[in-house]
């Protein structure tokens, strides 16, 4: 790779919204932080967009300190399903459940996530499992007392979701709730009147639904209904 070749990466990966490059050392000693591109920083920079994988994103988050959410978190809560699913799912940010088990959407609300997936599958005849999608969050630490991560932690830990999307290239992904929308639409107005439509995030198709925790409040029944339509649209676009 010559050395324009080269600014023309960072440049890429400056738009998708990386601040953290690091020089990838043959051996197993920890990276090297770059802190400004020169034209003769050697060809082992990674991630590119073809060589970036689950586990190398995993091990650049490591034990992230970047933002004062790593103060009380139990575990680091970076996403599970299948690396080459063709449906991904973002969420906000880990409850408790998932703060102590490492793992998104385990709590009531991941029940219930659960539920809607295999049930909507099933009835519409579609063969999948919770599994067969991808499963993450805005944040990967949780947030204290479940309150809405603050811009600069969705901004920080962002370009970890960004890079887990690039890898995974879904066929399309659904925003959970509001803060997932935000991030990844950078849009503020209310998932009533956002959800059901697509949109786009990068070049793939992106739905917008309601947040499982809030469709548990009992009051919510329509919204619940409407949800349900939404996945069974997500559904039918992506495995039909
Ligand atoms: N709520 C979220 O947004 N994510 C989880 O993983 C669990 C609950």
């Amino acid at each position: 790779m010559n050395a324009d070749e080269l600014r023309r990466q960072l440049a890429f990966y400056q738009d998708l919204g990386f601040t953290d490059l690091y020089r990838r050392t043959p051996s197993a000693s920890p990276p090297v932080p770059v802190a400004t591109p020169a034209p003769n920083i050697p060809m082992e920079i990674l991630p590119t967009a073809a060589a970036d994988t689950l586990p190398l994103i995993l091990q650049d988050i490591g034990d992230c300190k970047r933002c004062r959410l790593h103060e009380a978190r139990h575990r680091i809560v970076f996403g599970s399903g299948d690396e080459h699913a063709k449906l991904v799912f973002v969420g906000e940010g880990p409850g408790a459940d998932e703060d102590m088990q490492g793992l998104p959407f385990v709590g009531r609300a991941g029940q219930l996530l659960t539920q809607m997936i295999e049930g909507t599958a099933k009835r519409e005849g579609i063969p999948i499992q919770r599994k067969d999608v991808y499963i993450c969050n805005v944040v990967k630490c949780r947030p204290p007392e479940n309150r809405t991560p603050e811009p600069d932690e969705m901004e920080i830990c962002g370009q970890f979701l960004f890079r887990q999307l690039v890898t995974i290239q879904p066929k399309a992904i659904c925003a959970l709730g509001a803060t997932a929308a935000r991030a990844l639409l950078g849009r503020k107005e209310g998932v009533t009147r956002m959800r059901g439509n697509w949109f786009k995030w990068r070049d793939l198709p992106l739905m917008v639904t309601y947040h499982p925790s809030y469709l548990l409040r009992p009051y919510n029944q329509d919204a619940k209904r409407e949800a349900w339509e939404d996945l069974k649209k997500v559904l039918h676009f992506v495995y039909d």
